[in-house]
C-alpha cells in the first residue's frame, strides 16, 4: 500500500470541521468522484480507495479544487486486496464506508463475466472482512435497480422481485444477499443499499464528469463524445422494443442528485439496525432516442446514431420508484433530464478528451 500525499496543491486553511470520518471506495470515479465532493462540502474527513482502473489520480485533485479542502487520504489499491484494505482501517478512524468500487457496464458483464463477480462480490465481501475485523459497522452499499430484470414498464418499487438478466446486477443482487446475511450474524452491523438507476450528468463546474477508461459501454458518456467528434455515431442497440419509440426505457438520475442521496443515508445509518433497501430515481423513463433529442438540445450539435441489434443482458424498460426515500428522508430528485445534458455536455466540452487529455479548467490551462 502506497498513500498518495494527499493533495500537493494550494491548502486551504481549514482542515475537515467534523469529526466524521468516510470511507469511499472507488472514490476516484464517476460516482465515487461526485461523491466525495459532496461529502467534503459538507464537512465528511473523506478516505479514498481506487485502483485507478476506471479512473485516474488527477480526478482527486480537481474534487478538492471544486470542494476547496483536500481529501484525507487517498490509497491505490485492489479492493479485492484485504491486507491492503485492512492497513486502512489500521491508520484511520473510519466512521461509515460508502462502498461504490464496482465494474458497471452491463454489456462488458456478458462479454467478461466472472472479473465482474470478482470484483464486485469479491470486494465486497473483502471490504466487509476488513469492517468487521475494525469494528466497523456502519455501511452505504451502492446497488442498482438492474435487479429488478425484465419486470415489465413502469415505475418498480423496492417490493419487485429481483431477477437479473445480467452478470453485473447479478453481481449487485448477490452483494445484496450477503449483505442481508451479515446484518442478521453481525449485532449491530447497518446497512443502506441503495439501488441506483442510471447516474448520468456532471458536477456544474464541469471540472468532474463521466470518463470511463476506454470506450464507454454506458450511452451518456458515449453520445458524448459522438457531440465532441470522438465518434462518429451512437449506435442504438435495439429499435423493437415495446417502448413508445422501439428503444429501451431507463430511469436517468442526475450524478448530483445521486450522491446527495448517499450523503443523506449517512445521516439515517444510524435510524434502525439492520439492511434496508432503496431505490434512487426519478419514476420518469426516457428512451435512447428521447436521450439523444434532448442532448442535442443541449449541445446543439446533431448526434448521428444508427439503430442496430439488441445489446444481451438489456431489458425493455427499467424505471425506479423511489417514492420510500422521499417518505423515509426526503430525498428527491431535483435535476431533470435537460440538466443532465447539459451538465454532461458542459463537462465534456472543458475535457474533449476527458481528464487524460489535459482538461481546460474555466479561465485556466492545467
Ligand atoms: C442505457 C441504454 C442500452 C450504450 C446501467 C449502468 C449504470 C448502472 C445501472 C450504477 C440501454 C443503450 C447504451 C450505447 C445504446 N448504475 N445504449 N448505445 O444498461 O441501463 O446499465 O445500470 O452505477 O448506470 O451500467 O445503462 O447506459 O449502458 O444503457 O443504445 O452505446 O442505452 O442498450 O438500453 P444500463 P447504459
Amino acid at each position: 500500500m502506497d498513500p498518495r500525499t494527499p493533495y500537493d496543491g494550494p491548502r486551504t486553511a481549514s482542515a475537515p470541521s467534523t469529526p466524521s470520518t468516510v470511507l469511499v471506495t472507488g472514490g476516484a470515479g464517476f460516482v465515487g468522484s461526485h461523491a466525495c465532493v459532496d461529502l467534503l462540502d459538507h464537512g465528511y474527513e473523506v478516505i479514498v480507495v481506487d485502483d485507478y482502473s476506471n479512473s485516474t489520480p488527477q480526478v482527486l485533485t480537481r474534487v478538492e479544487r471544486i470542494a476547496g479542502r483536500f481529501v484525507g487520504a487517498v490509497y491505490e489499491l485492489d479492493i479485492r486486496d484485504r491486507h491492503a484494505l485492512s492497513a486502512v482501517f489500521d491508520r484511520h478512524s473510519v466512521d461509515a464506508v460508502v462502498h461504490l468500487a464496482a465494474h458497471k457496464a452491463v454489456g462488458e458483464s456478458t462479454r467478461m463475466p466472472v472479473p465482474y463477480y470478482d470484483t464486485n462480490v469479491g470486494g465486497t465481501t473483502s471490504l466487509l472482512s476488513a469492517m468487521h475485523e475494525h469494528h466497523v459497522r456502519h455501511l452505504v452499499f451502492s446497488s442498482s435497480c438492474a435487479v429488478y430484470g425484465d419486470a415489465g414498464g413502469g415505475p418498480l418499487d423496492e417490493s419487485t422481485p429481483a431477477r437479473p438478466t445480467n452478470p453485473y446486477a447479478s453481481s449487485k443482487w448477490l452483494c445484496e444477499r450477503i449483505l442481508d446475511d451479515v446484518c442478521r450474524h453481525w449485532p449491530g452491523f447497518v446497512v443502506l443499499c441503495l439501488r441506483h438507476s442510471n447516474p448520468v450528468g456532471a458536477h456544474p463546474s464541469g471540472l468532474l464528469g463521466e470518463d470511463p477508461a476506454g470506450t464507454p459501454g454506458n450511452l451518456m458518456p458515449y453520445v458524448a463524445q459522438v457531440a465532441v467528434g470522438r465518434h462518429e455515431r451512437l449506435r442504438v442497440f435495439g429499435g423493437d422494443y415495446p417502448t413508445p419509440d422501439g428503444t429501451a426505457v431507463r430511469d436517468y438520475l442526475h450524478i448530483m442528485d445521486t450522491v446527495e442521496a448517499h450523503r443523506l443515508a449517512l445521516d439515517h445509518l444510524a435510524d434502525e439496525s439492520g439492511m434496508r433497501v432503496f431505490n434512487l430515481g426519478t419514476g420518469t423513463g426516457s428512451s435512447v432516442l428521447d436521450v439523444v433529442t434532448a442532448f442535442r438540445s443541449a449541445c446543439g450539435r446533431a448526434i448521428p446514431f444508427e439503430i442496430v441489434g439488441r445489446r444481451p443482458g438489456d431489458v425493455p424498460e427499467l424505471v425506479a420508484d423511489a417514492s420510500a426515500v422521499t417518505r423515509a428522508w426526503g430525498w428527491r430528485p431535483t435535476r431533470d433530464l435537460a440538466t443532465m445534458c447539459r451538465d454532461a455536455w458542459h463537462f465534456q466540452q472543458l475535457n474533449p478528451h476527458g481528464y487524460a487529455g489535459s482538461a481546460r479548467r474555466p479561465g485556466k490551462e492545467e
